[in-house]
Parts: structure tokens; sequence; C-alpha cells
């Protein structure tokens, strides 16, 4: 494999699991990044073009199913832990496993498109020296999901003499200290940024214009809601998710819904003799009436705010909810869509993130569900809609965002032999265990299709052009029909019964085959012969230790499956008794608080 060569653009955690992976696989690999630093948007940065993590933010999914395949995460870290700590964690991997010399750091990627002759790719960079065209047979992207900010209509910006940003740009409270300062959104980014500014700034306004489904990230024992949803319980949910959509989702919401309301109910004041019914009923109308949280877009759409502090701030007057940003109104002044207009000195737009296409112009574009097909060079093209037509309408336009033609949201069917996407997936688990997961399974694709029929499986693991091209219309057409339903449907948003089954199996983990939903009679034969392992697996919070843990390549067959990682079992152990004592110690500080 030392004669391949393979570029990966961008070192965030998809980037960095990808270098990992292929060089276990013996490919010749070189990352590039911008920056001085890996770990991607986990890695703080003062430059306002690149999107990072706020020194305060505290990720959405806990430690305990959070650290990569074979290298467990810090256990002293606090239960979810803080961006710092995860871009800490992210640089110590890289150390660990050798990496740091495989990268070229201040290197940007400007463009990636097929030489003149067809067999490799030229990819054009600017670092310190100046640009540069370098030639690779493979190339990974691995640039993020969160760089080009998207920013609503603003036809009378001219008017406004505040400071306008996206939340991009915004590192720290200190430039808005005792400014009046509306926040537009309701994001997890707007949550964190309004949060971020609360106590330092004189007004606080965030603007919205629906709601959304935002939970604790814990049970109200305190444990992580996360740890709840083991292996067997989400390959359930996914089967039924794909068997009774209309039915999964309806439950999905109402269960999200309730969890949200009983949180809100923690912060209604206690008046003497009230009932926990009246009190949820008072947290409910002030979610849906006083701050129109609810209702708020499908989880069939999109994933909740996850926040514990918002509800208290709002309670407290720190956070003034408002309706959303419709237009600038003058000098100060903002039109929201209710007519009503604010003061504020500055308008931070937390309005979230459009995939960038413009890094590889040649790349297949939609196609299907009405969409005509065309290039990513063509789609980038495209003129910005600001017609007055739809200036006017109550809502913002609803302009079809493009998607690229990618197998599975990584692979494009005609290049699939040598282009990986692995920052594009939107899935529904922890967003860095599933790049390393898909950086395995890239991996022994490839490898497979290099060793040839030797290997066995050479091919055999991804279906035919014709075949992979029936998916991208047919997940294109299911995504713009959602869509149609919801235009908060985020881009890339995986359909999780195939995807994870799809990814599992060209890895190699073994998985399924050892365990699959508690109805399959999958799990039996591991519950006979090794009840330990079954418990861990079966019963503990999902993390990715279990992926190294099946021996399914015992003859090291490029192709045949990933390395298994001796230290596996131990972290499986370690993983599942830290959980079981902290849950232990969660329910008996709640049992006292009760008591
Ligand atoms: C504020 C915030 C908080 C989040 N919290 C969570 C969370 O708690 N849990 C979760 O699962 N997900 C979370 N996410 C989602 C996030 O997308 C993933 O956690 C993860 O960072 C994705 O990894 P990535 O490598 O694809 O992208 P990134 O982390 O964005 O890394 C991309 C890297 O590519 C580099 N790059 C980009 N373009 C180029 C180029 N042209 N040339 C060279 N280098 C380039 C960038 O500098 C960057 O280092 C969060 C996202 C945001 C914005
Ligand atoms: N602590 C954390 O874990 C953390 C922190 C930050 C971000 N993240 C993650 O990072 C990703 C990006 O999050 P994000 O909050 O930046 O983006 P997001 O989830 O896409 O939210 C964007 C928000 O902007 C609103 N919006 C979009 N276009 C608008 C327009 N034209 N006018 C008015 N409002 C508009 C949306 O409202 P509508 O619903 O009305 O469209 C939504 O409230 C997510 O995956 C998120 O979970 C995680």
């Amino acid at each position: 494999m030392e004669d391949i060569k393979i570029a990966v653009i961008g070192l965030g955690p998809a980037g960095l699991t990808a270098l990992k992976s292929l060089r276990e696989e013996g490919f010749d690999v070189i990352g590039f990044e911008r920056r001085d630093e890996l770990g991607g948007l986990w890695s703080f940065s003062e430059n306002a073009t690149f999107t990072s993590a706020l020194n305060e933010t505290v990720c959405n999914v806990s430690k305990f199913v959070s650290g990569l395949s074979d290298y467990p995460i810090d256990k002293d870290y606090p239960p979810y832990p803080t961006g710092p700590q995860i871009g800490k964690y992210f640089n110590s991997y890289a150390r660990h496993f050798n990496l740091l010399d495989r990268v070229r750091f201040h290197t940007t990627v400007n463009k990636v498109t097929r030489n003149r002759s067809g067999d490799a790719w030229d990819v054009h960079v600017t670092d310190p020296n100046g640009k540069a065209i370098l030639c690779f047979d493979k190339v990974v992207f691995g640039h993020g999901c969160e760089s080009v900010p998207i920013w609503p209509p603003m036809p009378s910006r001219g008017l406004f003499k505040g400071t306008v940003m996206h939340s991009q740009a915004y590192k720290s409270p200190e430039p808005f200290r005792d400014k009046r300062v509306l926040v537009v959104g309701i994001g997890n980014t707007a949550c964190d940024v309004s949060l971020s500014l609360r106590g330092h700034v004189a007004k606080l306004y965030q603007g919205y214009r629906r709601g959304r489904i935002m939970v604790s990230r814990y049970l109200d024992n305190g444990v992580p809601v996360d740890t709840q949803l083991s292996w067997p319980i989400m390959r359930l949910k996914y089967l039924l998710d794909d068997k009774l959509p209309w039915l999964m989702m309806q439950l999905a919401d109402k269960m999200m819904t309730d969890k949200m309301i009983s949180d809100a109910a923690r912060f209604e004041p206690a008046t003497l003799g009230i009932s926990r019914k009246e009190r949820l009923n008072q947290a409910g109308r002030r979610v849906r009436e006083d701050w129109r949280l609810l209702p708020g877009p499908s989880m069939a759409h999109t994933h909740p705010a996850v926040q514990e502090d918002f509800i208290p701030a709002l309670h407290q007057g720190d956070i003034i909810p408002v309706h959303g940003f419709k237009d600038f109104a003058g000098d100060y002044q903002i039109l929201l869509q209710d007519d009503a207009i604010v003061e504020v000195d500055a308008v931070i737009f937390c309005t979230g993130y459009d995939l960038d296409f413009s890094i590889m112009p040649e790349m297949d574009m939609d196609g299907a569900g009405g969409m005509p097909l065309q290039t990513a060079g063509d789609a980038c093209r495209e003129e910005p809609i600001d017609r007055d037509d739809i200036r006017k309408a109550k809502h913002e336009p609803k302009r079809k965002p493009h998607l690229p033609r990618l197998f599975q949201m990584i692979f494009p069917p005609r290049w699939a032999s040598s282009v990986a996407f692995l920052s594009w997936m939107a899935p529904q688990e922890n967003v860095w265990c599933v790049c390393e997961l898909a950086s395995m399974a890239v991996a022994q694709i490839w490898a497979a299709e290099a060793a040839g029929s030797a290997a066995g499986r050479s091919h055999a693991l991804l279906p035919s052009m014709d075949e992979m091209n029936a998916q991208v219309n047919a997940y294109h057409t299911w995504w713009r029909g959602e869509w149609e339903k919801n235009n908060s449907m985020r881009s890339g948003y995986v359909r999780a019964y195939s995807f994870y089954r799809f990814l599992h199996d060209a890895a190699g983990t073994g998985l399924y085959d050892n365990l699959d939903h508690m109805f399959s009679g999958r799990g039996w034969r591991l519950w006979w012969y090794d009840r330990e392992l079954w418990t861990w697996l079966a019963k503990g919070p999902m993390n990715s230790y279990s992926w190294r843990v099946f021996e399914t390549n015992p003859q090291g067959i490029p192709g045949y499956g990933r390395k298994t990682w001796k230290g596996a079992r131990k972290a499986l152990r370690e993983a599942y008794e830290d959980y079981e004592e902290f849950r232990r110690q969660a329910e008996a500080r709640h049992e006292q608080s009760e008591a």
C-alpha cells in the first residue's frame, strides 16, 4: 500500500481518524491543515473565519460514549467534557499514534481537480511558501461541515451602525461588555453564545422564528441521557425508524417534548402545595406560550438543542426571548417578525452553516428529487436569492439546498475508488466516533481494492456504480421529501438503519454478527459463551472500544477487516465499571436530595 499516496484535507476528528486508519492499512498518507493545530473546531482559534468551539462549550455527548476505538478518553473528565478538553484529547491521540510527522500545518487546500490524464488528483495548496499543485492517487475530505456561515437576507443592512457578525466570528463576550445584543437563532450555537454573553452585556435578546426542542443532557437522577442508549436499543430504534417512520417520529417528538417540559418544571418557582401535574402544566404553558420554544422542528429533521442553563436564564430574565429577525430598521434598530422594534448595538447571527462544495468543483450534485444534475462548480456559481417577493414573504424563502451525490454520504459513485468525504454525513450518534468508523470503512474498502482478488473481498465491499447511483437517487428523493415537510432537515442526515450496517460491515468490526437488536437471535451465542462481554455491550453505554474487540481478520488480509486492539476488552470492562460507579453515585445523590 506504501505506493498509494493519499491526501487528507483537514485535521479535525474526521481527518485525524482517516490519517490514522489509512496509515494502519499501510497507505502513504499526508494530512493538510490550514490551522496551526489539530482537532478541528475543537481547538480554539481566534481567527474569525475558522469555526471553533468556545472555551465554555460543553459537549452534547457524554464521555461514556466519546472515546475513539483504541484510545480511551480521560476517566477524570467531567460527565460532559468541555470543548478544550476534547481538543486536548484529539491532540494527545495524534501524539500517541505518531501522526504529527504526517501533517502539513498552515496549508490550505484551495481545490482538488482530476489531473489531465485522468488517473490521479491535483491538490492545489497554499502554504507559507506560496501556491503549489501536488499529485495524489486518492483524496479524503475531512474539511468540516460548519465552515460556510448562513446569513439571513438583510435588505436594509446599510441602515444599521452597530456590529453585525456571524457566530463563526464570536470568540468571547469581551467585545460586547455593557452593550445591547441580539442573538439570532435557537440552535445549540445560539444558546451557547447567549449563555456566554449572559452577565457581561447590558441587555440580551434572543430572536427566533420558531421554537426548538431543548432538553437537558441529564435524566432527573443526574445520569447522562446517552448512557441509556445501548447498542441493542439503538439497533431496535434504527430498525423501527426504517420500518415505521411515522410512528417512531411521533414517539420521539412526544418523548423529547415531555422531557423538555419535565426539565423545565425543575425550575418552576416552588409554590407551596402545588402538585407535580400542576407544575408540569405551568412549565408547559411557559415553554409554549411565554417563550415560544414549542412547537419546533420535528426530531425527524434535526436534533434537539441540549442545554441545562438556558431555561433558568429565561426565568431570571437574563435572556429576553423575542421574535425572529426581519430586517435592520435604523442606526441601532432591528425590525422583528412580529413587527416589533428592538434597539441594540450588536447582532450575532447564529443561523447555522452550509457545506463547502467549492473545494471539489467537478463533484456531481443533485440529479434526483426534482433537482437537475450539475457539478459543484455550477452550484457554487448560482446567484443568491434576493428577490422582493421573497423578502416580503412572512417566512424565509424556501431555497432548495444542494446535495452532493455521495453514496452513504461518503463516496462519489464516479470516483468511489479514490475519493471519500468524511465530514458530511450527519449522524445520530457522537460525530467524531462515527467519523472514525467511516474512516475505518474507507481504509478497508480501498485496501481491498488495492490488494485485488487476493483479498477475497475486493470490490465486493462497494456496490456497482449503477447501484450506488440508484441508492443516491433514492436518498435524495427521501431527503427532499422530508425537507419539503420541514426545511430544518439537516444536509446529509443519514438513514441510520442501512448506514450503520454498511459502515460496520465495511470496517469489519463484526459487531452486527455478534449482537443486534434485543429481539434478534444474533446475540445468543455471545450471551452463552461470553456473558461478561455481552453485558458490557448489551447493557453499557455504546462506546467505540467494541469496534476492535472481535477478531474478523485473523490473517491480516488487506480489506478483510480492521485491526483488533489488545486493550479493547480491558477498555470495555473499565468503561462499564466507571459508568456503573458514576450511575450508583448519581442515584444515591438524587435519592438523598429527594428525601
Ligand atoms: C460549536 C460546535 C460544537 C459541537 N459540539 C458537538 C458535540 O458536542 N458532539 C458532537 O458529536 N458534535 C458536535 N459538533 C459537530 C462537529 O461537526 C463535530 O464534533 C466534529 O468537529 C466534526 O469533525 P470534522 O473533522 O468533520 O470537522 P472540523 O472539526 O470542523 O474540522 C475540519 C478541519 O478542516 C480544516 N480545513 C477546512 N478547510 C480546509 C482547507 N481547505 N484546507 C485545509 N484545512 C481545512 C479546518 O481548519 C479544521 O481543522 C459541534 C459543532 C460545533 C460548531
Ligand atoms: N454544545 C454543543 O454541543 C454545541 C454547540 C454549538 C453547536 N453545536 C452543533 O453544531 C451544529 C451547528 O449548530 P448551530 O446552532 O450553529 O446551527 P443550527 O443547529 O443549524 O441552528 C441554526 C439556527 O438558526 C436559525 N436560522 C437559520 N436560518 C435562519 C434565518 N434565515 N433567519 C432566522 N433564523 C435562521 C434556525 O432556525 P429554524 O429552525 O427556524 O430554521 C436555527 O434556530 C449542530 O450540529 C449543533 O448541535 C453543538
